[in-house]
């Protein structure tokens, strides 16, 4: 007898849409096909798709982030915002302080994520020492124990490595098998622009999209590849937000570089028209790189439809607005510079791609999962186990009705943030229901699950 069956749903894949039942057994999908028996337990889909529950391969939680500054969402907080937003498995940083080894990072954000998580979990490592230590000896182990994605920055103070240490950090991936993550935005340009527009008096956060202009994110993508190119190694270009850096690349591949481009809800909805509004608002659009204009929005929804970007993440990064530890920290109401990088966003990504992506005929339900789930799960190790639904793999499925309408309002999220940055958005389609392992985690909209019902997951090398 099965545990639990998903009876009269549309069954979507990356590759297909059926109508059939699935048969779940533990944390498994054991059956798949028409009139399956009685289970324990019985959820009629009729009318709703079916689908692998989403997974969020770019998230940030309980990340320190600067003096005084704290994250909105820890653990707990933000695991339970993705699940209610349809998502089974995120994938947030594990940050490495400078003279800290990776396995000292590792141990304390296990720490944090121990017993508090409502979807599964796996850490990418963000490299900001790369030490002998950290490239000879700590990435191959710690790849050989699953930790087989790395981030690196080209952009912020104290973070960004200098083209020798990529290199380095490339080439230790290229022996152990890791895939790098890199955030391509050219520091010197930034901070020479910064100066300048300080200088100048131009203190408001519209100056953060101004000092963080396309050619910065252009250039460094362009070396960036062109590292990847030299060192002969995968890459993914994480938070694209533009044309150029789209045809960046695009060209790469042409010329047989193996690289993978992610973009994020903010390049599709947001301008740098929103960095503009009344008094300092603008702050709860500051992210990195910064939402450019309509072209570029333009752009990122072709960039999805036609095979540019692999990827769609969230690059939830929260902080609260009204609030001395976010935003409006005191610094951050005297310059654009002080404000906390990154917004709030891994509730409301699937529901955006589905209404103005999938409901507004931009790309198709396949294409949606692909987007938002599978893609994630083979290029960061996880598929099969992830990513699909499919006999064997984990039975982590979002019930979704096309017919739900919502308005976004903070009020109604669950993350840590006092805002978001889609307020009053108008959406159709939502997650109803939302199963991980097996387990009914969210049922017509209501949570029924406790923090420590998600689990680490140890992840295999990339399928890229
Ligand atoms: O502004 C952003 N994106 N903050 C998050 C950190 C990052 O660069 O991904
Ligand atoms: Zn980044
Ligand atoms: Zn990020």
């Amino acid at each position: 007898m099965f545990d639990l069956v998903i009876r009269n749903g549309t069954v979507v894949t990356a590759s297909d849409v059926t109508q059939c039942d699935i048969g779940i057994r533990g944390e498994r999908i054991v059956m798949l096909g028409e009139s399956l028996p009685a289970g324990r337990d019985e959820i009629d889909a009729a009318g709703l798709y079916v689908m692998p529950g989403g997974i969020d391969s770019h998230v940030h939680l309980a990340q320190p982030s600067g003096d005084g500054i704290v994250m909105a969402d820890g653990f707990e907080s933000g695991t339970r915002s993705a699940l209610m937003g349809g998502n089974t498995t995120v994938l947030p940083f594990c940050l490495q302080q400078k003279g800290q080894t990776l396995r000292e990072a590792l141990t304390a954000y296990h720490a944090l994520a121990e017993g508090n998580c409502l979807t599964d979990v796996s850490f990418h490592l963000i490299i900001t020492d790369p030490t002998a230590g950290v490239l000879g000896q700590e990435i191959p182990a710690l790849v050989e124990d699953g930790y087989t994605s790395l981030k690196v920055f080209m952009t912020y103070e104290g973070m960004r490595l200098h083209d020798n240490e990529i290199l380095a950090t490339l080439d230790a991936a290229r022996t152990s098998g890791a895939l790098v993550m890199v955030h391509c935005e050219n520091e010197d340009a930034i901070r020479f622009l910064i100066g300048k527009h300080e200088e100048a008096g131009d203190v408001s956060p519209l100056a953060h999209a101004t000092t963080r202009p396309v050619a910065a994110e252009r250039e460094a993508t362009h070396r960036a590849l062109s590292l990847a190119e030299i060192v002969d190694v995968p890459i993914v270009i994480v938070h694209v937000s533009n044309r150029e850096a789209m045809e960046e690349i695009d060209r790469a591949r042409k010329r047989g570089v193996k690289v993978f481009g992610e973009t994020c809800p903010q390049y599709l909805m947001l301008t740098a028209d929103d960095l503009d509004r009344e008094g300092w608002e603008g702050a709860k659009f500051v992210c990195s790189p910064p939402p450019r204009d309509e072209a570029s929005k333009a752009a990122c929804w072709q960039g999805l439809e036609q095979g540019i970007f692999d990827l769609y993440s969230s690059d939830h990064c929260p902080f609260r607005f009204d609030d001395p530890a976010g935003k409006l920290n005191d610094k951050g109401k005297t310059s654009f510079r002080w404000i906390p990088n990154g917004i709030p966003g891994v509730e409301t990504r699937l529901p955006i791609l589905f209404s103005e992506g999938v409901m507004k005929g931009r790309i198709d339900l396949s294409r949606f999962v692909a987007l938002t789930s599978t893609n994630h799960a083979k290029l960061y190790g996880l598929y099969p186990r992830k990513g699909t639904i499919a006999v064997g793999s984990d039975a982590d499925v979002t019930l979704w009705d096309p017919k739900a309408h919502r308005t976004i309002h903070n009020a109604d999220l669950h993350h840590g943030a006092d805002y978001t940055p889609y307020e009053g958005l108008e959406v159709q389609g939502w997650p109803v229901s939302v199963i991980l392992r097996g387990r009914v985690m969210v049922k017509d909209g209501v949570l029924a699950a406790d923090p420590g019902s998600g689990t680490y997951l140890r992840r295999k090398r990339s399928r890229s």
